[in-house]
């Protein structure tokens, strides 16, 4: 299993020990969460933070922008060292000029579902994507309450990817812990985002393996 540890849930005043952290651990990305108190009603880390990130990461940075008009901010993900750019669909009025945007600065497309937002919307641009993340609780904060219709989004989501012949990966953000991370790879997930079980716990290193594992 692909896991993308969230920085989000970490100690801020220990980043550069949370980042090598990170990176001694089996976890293939680094996933930061972008908030503009607009699209979420909270405010994170911005550009100044994910570049002194990138400079200590030795894992792709997995960038998932929770903030209105992402296509303004592309070329600043790339200037910060983005590896996959996550835009959610409800923040897109021009979904496929900003998915062309982040390919041809060279990164990643990934297209973002809130939880209440159907696989559906995604149909005509799936063959473009990299990667799909299904948002399992409402964005806009950690350690919240994993919701259940994620569970069968997934199958609908894999249904929707075969038929458009798209390779892309499904990655799933929010309320990952070992009980749900099981559930969600039996379902179908390829990648997991997860903060709080991750960056709360006795021994992170263990926490990251036993997601790795499934
Ligand atoms: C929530 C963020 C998540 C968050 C997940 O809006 O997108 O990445 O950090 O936190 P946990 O794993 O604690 O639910
Ligand atoms: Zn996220």
């Amino acid at each position: 299993m692909i896991v993308s540890p969230s920085l989000l849930a970490c100690d801020f005043g220990r980043l550069d020990q949370e980042v090598e952290m990170v990176n001694a651990s089996s976890a293939s990305w680094l996933h930061i969460d972008v908030m503009d108190g607009v699209f979420v009603p909270n405010i994170s880390m911005g550009f100044p933070v994910i570049s002194a990130v990138q400079a200590k990461a030795s894992k792709p940075l997995d960038v998932h922008l929770m903030i209105v008009n992402p296509q303004n901010y592309i070329s600043r993900c790339r200037d910060c060292g983005a590896a996959i750019v996550n835009v959610h669909q409800e923040a897109c009025v021009h979904l496929d000029r900003t998915v062309q945007q982040i390919k041809d600065m060279g990164m990643k497309p990934a297209v973002t579902l809130n939880p209440a937002t159907p696989v559906e919307m995604l149909r005509d641009i799936a063959p473009e994507l990299y990667m799909v993340l299904l948002m399992s609780v409402n964005p806009g904060f950690g350690g919240q309450k994993f919701i259940e219709n994620t569970i069968g989004k997934i199958g609908r989501l894999r249904r929707l990817l075969d038929e458009t012949g798209s390779k892309a990966l499904i990655e799933i953000d929010g309320g990952v812990n070992l009980a749900t991370g099981r559930r969600l790879a039996e379902a179908g997930a390829t990648a997991l985002v997860a903060g709080s079980y991750i960056f709360k716990a006795d021994d992170p290193l263990a926490a990251i393996d036993s997601l790795s594992a499934l």
